[in-house]
């Protein structure tokens, strides 16, 4: 038992989610609007740590007009509970899970537990396979995966991914350490590549989406 997860994210054309130094404005107006609409639609929205780190992001709906009470939950995958506690992702607009591993410290984890619920699970890194059935188990049925790259890889390998939403921005700007939509160690040869099927290509302004499902 897993939720249904759909990986979002905005890209420049040369496959970049973020500048070399974690720029990561990167869609039009029309795109965010699309982004805050499936933001509602879900039950969670799913980000790694670094991505937190970087962005500070609220994690809510907010560009588009909502009720109170139409936040998504907010999961951040965080091994060793290094999410800040004056970080937005942490405030009272929406509820938080931060999931751990088992090799976080002790104090971080009672310290975020006094603000936040905290899912413990996995050495080393969380174990996303039991986070996955440990939210499904707690109700939650839909979860918007928004990244970053080592988390987006992490999902699609463990095949926890069932769509892929991208938005490509007519953009270039290159970077070898720039990060892109799928970074993490990466698959040895193209038989083995994920593999998936265009249901649906539109754009937006000048932004094109592209919708996919996974297919192996
Ligand atoms: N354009 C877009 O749509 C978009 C969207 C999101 C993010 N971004 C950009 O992406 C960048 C961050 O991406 P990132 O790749 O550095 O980091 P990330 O994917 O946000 O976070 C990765 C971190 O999550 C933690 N983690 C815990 N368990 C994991 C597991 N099983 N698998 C993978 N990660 C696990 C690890 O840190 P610990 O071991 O410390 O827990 C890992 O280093 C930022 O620059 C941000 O702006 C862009």
């Amino acid at each position: 038992m897993k939720p249904y997860v759909i990986l979002n994210a905005a890209m420049t054309l040369d496959g970049k989610i973020a500048t070399k130094t974690g720029s990561s404005e990167i869609s039009g107006k029309e795109d965010l609007i699309r982004v805050h609409k499936l933001r509602k639609e879900v039950d969670a929205i799913m980000v790694g740590i670094n991505t937190v780190l970087v962005d500070d992001p609220r994690l809510t709906v907010h560009k588009i007009d909502v009720d109170a009470g139409d936040n998504p939950i907010r999961i951040v995958v965080d091994s060793k509970a290094r999410t800040p506690l004056d970080f937005r992702v942490l405030n009272d607009e929406a509820l938080t899970i931060v999931a751990t591993s088992e090799d976080a410290p002790v104090d971080r984890i009672k310290t975020l537990k006094e603000k936040v619920e905290v899912v413990i699970g996995g050495t080393g890194r969380v174990d996303l396979k039991s986070l996955m059935e440990k939210l499904a188990k707690g109700g939650i049925k839909t979860i918007m995966l928004e990244g970053g790259s080592t988390l987006n890889y992490s999902m699609l390998k463990e095949g926890l991914v069932d769509e892929v939403r991208i938005c490509i921005a007519p953009i270039i700007v290159g970077g070898v350490n720039a990060k892109t939509l799928v970074d993490g160690d990466g698959i040895d040869s193209m038989g083995n590549a994920i593999r998936l099927k265009l249901k649906k290509s539109y754009f937006l302004d000048e932004d094109l989406i592209l919708e996919y499902s996974v297919i192996s």
